[in-house]
């Protein structure tokens, strides 16, 4: 009886989604989006009996602003057709009464634990709000109940900016990365915390800060072994623009170095790099997953942009799950998780082409790949009746270039191919992401076409392979708006 409660319970909810007006000019086909309301950093990406869970900050009642945060929630099989699932968390206690800010999740012991940061605002006070770590659980990977005796963690030596915790099992120990201001909140640096039971914390060490140069705050912190090697990734704000370098609003990028647990002491070998060369990359968040990837997601957003989705019902979304790998110097190479297959439809062009072919994508949507000599100049067009956005490769100067026109339109890093120049590009109805040759250079920005949109070589741009795939719609499909 009480499934069948649950069921229909859930058959309502999906109706309610699907009956929320959100127009579908902008609303993404194969990336996960908010079934209406406002969407920005991912939390809590777990896997829980064979599913892959993906929760977000969430304002279920508009589009127009965060709100006060909740956890919105969706779950896949293959992280491309998701799942809408009820809210996971709402702002309903004391010491979350502002916001259920951003975490992570760990299973333990059949159950889905959350480990989140609430958020409780002081107006007129100086500091104007504190922050807390807090606990919830539940054993049907649906309804999550509080922890009692929240928060875990008070912190009062790391207020007002202590944020984020992501949380991993080592051996028997469970440790935390905090995101965390320090220095009258100047400074942005990680923290490191340890727990047995996950409700008993101890801080264990500082992983690394900003020396002036790194910003004021370090959000969403995530620390991780790869090839033997640890990355810290993490989106610090307050960096300032410098040539290419930084020119978003905030940055995620990564150092890496060695760790030892003995010591909990991180040893960096790199300097920080930004990870996504695009104007719309915030907050990632990765797992190992059963098949030891580790997978990313990231906000396909950046603050304070106000694009035109906002008057459609829904703000922000997922970039494509990427897998991450490490290069013998230090660099992260993104990969689209293989599962993207499961949202390729069918097969629009492909062979050799000529300076300026042409191919209109079916629904605004589309995977486009390019492979083309290596030493010559590139130019690939994605165009609609009033957005452009231009990808270029520059072999003179060694340098690939995405260019969405407007103010503060390119965005530009150094890049060259090893041997053939190889791209692939995702449209999706108001994104584009870019990878270059292997990954080792992405670009991840939004633009907002009406109406047709194609993709076309520049007229110097002669390729050996020009192959376009349509891409089906995998995220439900929200009503038809004007
Ligand atoms: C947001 O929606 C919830 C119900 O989902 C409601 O209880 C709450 O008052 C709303 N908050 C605001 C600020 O509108
Ligand atoms: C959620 O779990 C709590 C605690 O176990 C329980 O009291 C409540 O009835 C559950 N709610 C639903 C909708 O299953
Ligand atoms: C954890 O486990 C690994 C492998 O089993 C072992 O080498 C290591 O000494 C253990 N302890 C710590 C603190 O890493
Ligand atoms: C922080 O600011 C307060 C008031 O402005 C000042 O008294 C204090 O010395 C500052 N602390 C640090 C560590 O800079
Ligand atoms: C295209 O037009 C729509 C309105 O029809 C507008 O919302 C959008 O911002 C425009 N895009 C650009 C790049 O001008
Ligand atoms: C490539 O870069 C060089 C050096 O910055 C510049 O002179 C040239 O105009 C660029 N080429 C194109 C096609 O923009």
């Amino acid at each position: 009886m009480a499934e069948i409660i649950n069921k229909l319970c859930t058959i309502i909810l999906i109706v309610r989604y699907v009956t929320a007006e959100v127009n579908e000019r902008y609303y993404p086909r194969y990336h996960l989006a908010p079934p209406h309301g406002w969407m920005n950093d991912p939390n809590g990406f777990s896997i829980y009996k064979n599913d892959y869970h993906l929760f977000y900050q969430y304002n279920p009642n508009s589009s127009l602003e965060p709100g006060i945060a909740h956890w919105g929630h969706a779950k896949s099989k293959d992280l491309f057709h998701w799942e809408h699932l009820p809210i996971a968390m709402y702002p309903d206690q004391d010491y979350d009464k502002s916001g259920v800010f951003s975490g992570s999740a760990v299973v333990d012991a059949d159950n889905l634990i959350l480990l989140y940061t609430g958020n409780v605002n002081h107006p007129g006070e100086d500091p104007d709000h504190e922050q807390h770590q807090a606990l919830a659980s539940s054993s049907d990977g649906v309804n999550f109940t509080k922890y009692s005796n929240n928060p875990v963690i008070q912190g009062e030596e790391h207020q007002p900016n202590f944020r984020d915790p992501k949380v991993w099992k080592h051996n028997d120990t469970y440790y935390m990365v905090l995101g965390n201001s320090f220095q009258n909140n100047t400074l942005g640096r990680a923290l490191l915390y340890a727990s047995k039971d996950l409700i008993s914390w101890k801080q264990v060490s500082i992983l690394d800060e900003s020396d002036g140069s790194l910003g004021y705050m370090w959000e969403c912190p995530d620390f991780f072994d790869l090839r033997g090697r640890y990355v810290l990734l993490f989106s610090p704000q307050g960096i300032k623009p410098q040539g290419d370098k930084y020119k978003n609003l905030y940055q995620t990028g990564y150092i890496v170095g060695d760790f030892d647990y003995k010591t909990n002491l991180f040893t960096p070998v790199t300097e920080f790099r930004e990870l996504d060369h695009g104007h719309d990359f915030y907050a990632t968040q990765t797992i190992v997953d059963k098949s030891h990837r580790r997978i990313m997601v990231a906000w396909f957003d950046m603050w304070e942009q106000n694009y035109p989705e906002r008057t459609d019902g829904f703000t922000g979304f997922m970039t494509i799950p990427r897998v991450l790998s490490l290069t013998r110097d230090g660099r992260l190479i993104q990969k689209p998780v293989k599962e993207i297959g499961t949202a390729r439809g069918k097969l629009l062009r492909s062979g050799k082409a000529d300076r300026g072919a042409a191919v209109t994508l079916t629904d605004k949507a589309g995977e486009i790949k390019i492979k083309a000599e290596g030493n010559k100049d590139l130019e690939v067009i994605i165009e609609a009746s009033n957005a452009t956005v231009t990808l270029s490769y520059n072999y003179t100067d060694g340098r690939v270039s995405l260019d969405r026109g407007g103010a503060d339109g390119l965005r530009r890093t150094k890049w060259r191919p090893r041997g053939k120049l190889r791209w692939l590009i995702y449209v999706d109805a108001s994104s584009v992401e870019l990878f270059c040759g292997d990954g080792e250079v992405t670009f991840s920005s939004r633009f907002f076409p009406d109406g047709p949109t194609a993709v076309r070589l520049g007229d110097e741009s002669d390729v050996q392979e020009f192959v376009v795939n349509a891409m089906k719609r995998t995220v439900l499909k929200p009503p038809k708006g004007n």
